[in-house]
């Protein structure tokens, strides 16, 4: 275990997730053509807030301390959000509006940030492979966040560092979906870890997109990884597959071979995929409708729109 986590656990008593929470953010966002062109898909609101700092909140809630954003060429606007805007933060002060300056300093002052730079976008694997010569030697492991998967309720990642310490390795998450949507996802092959946790499960494979009928679970892969520090043996060892992408899923699937110990936490909760226009949409929506200043016109609107249709 590393001195990061050794030191705070003393305290806490409660294992620490990684160190460095790593957010890939380099990949092209065809999905989202036209707009991706000239803005990252990591930077679109959901309702005033890019997806990219709701996920770096979840990362610092869940106690890590810096984060580490995989960016490509022509995508400096998602570093650029992490940092002090000086010049904007004196514009509001003088306008005396706290409240966007509140929101404008969120960013920038919720953990130490780094960037790496992959230069084409070759697949997940390859993105979480750029990370590795930014690392401390002493971190065992690396937090992986997917900024277009919005997990919710927070606090899976903390229940994913306790498998950690508990089956050692790596720790993935899975949600629970229904028979007729599992064909859209990576789905895992589970055994039981121990009866004590049914949340918690042994992973013997995965399968990328299975016909309905060949699904081994359904328990499909959501964008929350724990990753042991072996993950960058098993990424060399790796061959790129469709389209030359190297993927994640091949290089855990590898570990799983070589006898690593590889974990999911079954999540109970709710997610958004915002990697496509409808998956943003309704989570724009579901997040516009807890607001106070935005839920009760849009609720009102939408029962109108809806009686009309
Ligand atoms: P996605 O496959 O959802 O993102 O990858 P994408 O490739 O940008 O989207 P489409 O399929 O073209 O619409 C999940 C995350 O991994 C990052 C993406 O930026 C996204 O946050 N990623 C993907 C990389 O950092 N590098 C890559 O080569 C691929």
């Amino acid at each position: 275990m590393s001195d990061h986590a050794t030191s705070s656990a003393a305290s806490a008593s409660v294992p620490l997730i990684p160190h460095t929470a790593v957010v890939p953010a380099a990949g092209l966002g065809t999905r989202f053509l036209p707009a991706t062109k000239t803005v990252p898909k990591e930077l679109l609101p959901v309702v005033d807030t890019p997806g990219i700092e709701l996920v770096a909140e979840e990362a610092k809630s869940a106690g890590a301390e810096r984060l580490l954003i995989v960016t490509s060429p022509g995508k400096d606007g998602v570093v650029a959000h992490f940092v002090e805007d000086l010049v904007l933060e004196h514009t509001l002060s003088s306008r005396g509006k706290e409240a966007m300056l509140a929101k404008v300093r969120n960013a920038p002052s919720l953990l130490e940030v780094a960037s790496v730079v992959q230069d084409k976008p070759l697949g997940l694997g390859h993105a979480i492979g750029c990370v590795e010569a930014d690392l401390a030697d002493d971190e065992d492991a690396i937090a992986v966040l997917l900024p277009d998967d919005l997990v919710l309720p927070g606090g899976v990642l903390g229940r994913m560092a306790q498998a950690r310490a508990r089956f050692g390795g790596s720790v993935l998450c899975a949600i629970e979906v229904p028979d007729e949507k599992i064909s859209a996802y990576g789905v895992f092959d589970v055994t039981e870890a121990d009866p004590a946790s049914p949340d918690v499960k042994r992973v013997r494979g995965m399968v990328e997109k299975p016909a309905r009928q060949d699904a081994p679970s359904n328990l499909a892969a959501a964008g929350r990884y724990i990753l042991d520090r072996k993950i960058f043996d098993a990424l060399r060892e790796t061959e790129p597959g469709a389209g030359g992408e190297l993927q994640i899923t091949d290089a855990i699937a590898l570990l799983i071979e070589q006898g690593e110990p590889v974990h999911v936490v079954v999540h109970t909760g709710s997610r958004h995929d915002l990697g496509n226009p409808g998956g943003y949409l309704k989570a724009a929506v579901d997040f516009a409708l807890d607001r106070d200043d935005y839920g009760p016109d849009l609720r009102s609107w939408l029962v109108e729109r809806l009686a009309d249709s």
